[in-house]
């Protein structure tokens, strides 16, 4: 049985501690290990320790890598991203630039629109290759589980195509995937006319399809303005439940609708953005069990100013998660670090709340506590080497990589 060993970490990160969300004071335990180390087996952590109750353990053939002056973290899980797409908006980057909102550029035509076409004009190959492309940018910042929603293809077989590229990134490359269906991520132009339609469209063809081939574990809506309205919602998502996906919302994003307050209604797993989100929609979410996830990084390159507030989320004892939103239109980031960043001088987190909503928080979302998230014996053995002796380094250098060495099932990467 191959076996490895990491020694010596100025400070091992384990996030050990019960297997649920944490919140309230548990978002600032890190379980974190001076002198740490852990030994792998078979993909799998066996033991995490001390580095002298390590080598105790090591055999003769264990290879060991030497963490000193190195802090070692579990791998980031991104529970929120759009990872499966074609093209670019490079043109809405320069018009937001000069002035114009994301509201105004998708009234005239731009926004998702431009990268539905652009993804419908492209076959699964080509988007498999862009996204391995991607996969490799997540997997450098130090990220080995994502979750990856569809929803730029808008068609029955558009959006099948993309739930089967998330799979093959799963199945390919050393990330791991989390598919879900936003097929309500906006109207497509042949519905612009008939919205009742194409909710009958998702309803009646692309869930009993997406069931039939077991392409997602969850459903997601853009409930907002101009996109899905609560009924809307409701209707995709109670359908979606009886198709066996739980739910995950974009919610209360550029206008408070009343997302959060549905979110709490319908029972999702995660109400995700919350930028608008008012006092009672915080509370529906804490009485319901709700895991908001922030995404900071749509806030920042929006040019938007009003970030959702965290430390009232926090306070209400929600278990907050933190992701990239990775998307071409309102956040084209794939760097974890790059959150923690914004979450420590934006969202008012400490370092230590940033990285538990990154990672412990992240995988309980994603209904993965069992397997990732944390450096605990019999998970995965999923980890990160950084170049720096101090955790906080991770949120502090802003724009900077320490990432040194990613193993994914105990195995180092050629990044
Ligand atoms: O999460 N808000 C809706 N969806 C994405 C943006 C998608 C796009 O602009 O392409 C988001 O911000
Ligand atoms: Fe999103």
């Amino acid at each position: 049985m191959s076996s490895l060993a990491v020694l010596h970490a100025s400070q091992l990160i384990t996030l050990a501690g019960p297997r649920r969300a944490r919140s309230g004071k548990e978002l600032s335990d890190l379980g974190t290990i001076p002198d740490g180390g852990l030994l792998a087996a078979d993909g799998r952590i066996t033991h995490v320790g001390r580095t002298p109750e390590i080598e105790k353990l090591c055999q003769r053939d264990t290879e060991v890598v030497d963490a000193r002056s190195c802090v070692v973290l579990p791998g980031f899980v991104d529970a929120h991203t759009h990872l499966v797409f074609a093209g670019n908006r490079l043109e809405d980057f320069e018009s937001r630039a000069r002035g114009q909102t994301y509201e105004q550029i998708a009234k005239r035509g731009g926004g998702i629109q431009t990268t539905v076409q652009a993804t419908r004009a492209a076959t699964e190959d080509d988007l498999f290759a862009l996204a391995k492309k991607r996969a490799n940018w997540f997997l450098q910042n130090g990220t080995t589980t994502i979750e990856a929603k569809s929803g730029y293809g808008l068609t029955l077989e558009d959006e099948l195509k993309i739930l089967r590229v998330i799979r093959r990134v799963g199945t390919e490359t050393p990330l791991e995937t989390v598919p879900t269906l936003l097929g309500a991520h906006a109207f497509p132009p042949e519905f612009r006319e008939n919205h009742g339609g194409y909710i009958s469209l998702i309803i009646e063809k692309m869930l009993p399809a997406i069931e039939q081939e077991k392409l997602a574990e969850y459903c997601d809506i853009f409930c907002e303005q101009d996109y899905f309205d609560v009924d809307d919602s409701r209707r995709v998502l109670t359908a979606a439940k009886q198709h066996g996906l739980k739910l995950r919302m974009h919610v209360d994003q550029l206008t408070n609708g009343g997302g959060a307050k549905l979110a709490a209604n319908l029972g999702a797993i995660t109400a995700d953005h919350l930028e608008q989100t008012g006092a009672d929609g915080i509370s529906a979410l804490a009485k319901a069990g709700v895991q908001p996830v922030l995404l900071p990084g749509s806030v920042y390159a929006l040019g938007s100013k009003k970030y959702p507030d965290a430390r009232q989320m926090i306070d209400a004892g929600l278990a907050v998660v933190l992701a990239t939103d990775f998307n071409p239109g309102s956040s084209p980031s794939a760097s974890m670090p790059m959150m923690l960043s914004l979450a420590v001088t934006q969202l008012r987190m400490s370092p230590t709340e940033a990285i538990t909503a990154a990672t412990i928080n992240a995988a309980a979302s994603l209904g993965r506590i069992e397997s990732i998230g944390s450096l605990e014996a019999g998970k995965v053995a999923n980890f990160v080497i950084y170049d720096c002796d101090d955790y906080r380094e991770l949120a502090y250098w802003f724009g900077v990589s320490l990432r040194r060495d990613v193993f994914v099932r105990a195995r180092r990467l050629e990044l």
